[in-house]
């Protein structure tokens, strides 16, 4: 699918080692996500916003899309992790990586995964506060939030919560990274304007169940 350019700024190419073919032990590892987060689904379907992890594609389309020079990032609703796996693969170290996941069993599960990164069991609404009491800010401020939540199941004023508390404590070029099922931006025009954000969208990938596509925010 063609990428829809809303400003000028190139994004990174989506190249990279082939993460869709996975070891024996990484697809064990899978399965067993898969099964996980398939229970959570079961438990609360809204929240979850998915019945199973994201894929490697996409993990690789958002990875691709962070600053060239990035060093702290903060990713929300994390799930089992495959965007986790991917920021570390990616090189982002985990003194520099705040993970924030709401559903208790998933944060356990992302701890015993990640013992390295901070995780948090907290509503990504309050990322900021997080931030700054995890030392995320303490030499300057983020250079991106990787988001996995489910922003069409929210609602407007917890979705643009959500971006303020982001763009409070992320730096001029901060960029927050966003996936959705759906047709266009889940963060709608007049949300942007009122937040002062501008949006690219930077590709999609079919090999996702379902296809998404990901889009990137940054002050205008
Ligand atoms: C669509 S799933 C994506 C999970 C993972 N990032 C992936 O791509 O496979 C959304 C995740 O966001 C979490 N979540 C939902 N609302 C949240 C909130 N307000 N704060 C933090 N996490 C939240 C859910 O528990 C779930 O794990």
């Amino acid at each position: 699918m063609r990428a829809v350019w809303y400003n000028n700024a190139p994004m990174k190419p989506t190249s990279g080692p082939p993460l869709d073919q996975p070891s024996a032990g990484e697809a064990a590892r899978d399965l067993h996500s898969i099964r996980t987060f398939l229970r959570q689904w079961l438990r609360d379907p809204v929240k979850t916003a998915s019945v199973t992890p994201s894929g490697r594609r996409l993990a690789r389309l958002m990875i691709a899309q962070l600053p060239e020079r990035c060093s702290r990032v903060v990713e929300i609703g994390a799930g089992t992790g495959v965007f986790t796996r991917a920021l570390l693969d990616h090189g982002i170290a985990p003194s520099g990586l705040l993970v924030i996941e709401i559903n208790p069993d998933l944060a356990d599960f992302l701890r015993r995964r990640f013992p390295a990164v901070t995780v948090v069991c907290a509503d990504a609404r309050h990322l900021d506060a997080l931030a700054a009491e995890h030392g995320l800010l303490r030499e300057g401020k983020l250079d991106a939030v990787v988001s996995g939540l489910g922003m069409l199941s929210m609602n407007s004023a917890l979705r643009t919560g959500i971006l303020r508390a982001a763009f409070s404590v992320l730096s001029d070029e901060g960029r927050f990274i966003q996936f959705t099922y759906g047709p266009s931006s889940p963060v709608k025009a007049r949300e942007r304007d009122a937040l002062g954000l501008r949006v690219q969208r930077a590709g999609a990938t079919l090999r996702n169940l379902p296809p998404a596509s990901v889009y990137v925010y940054q002050r205008r």
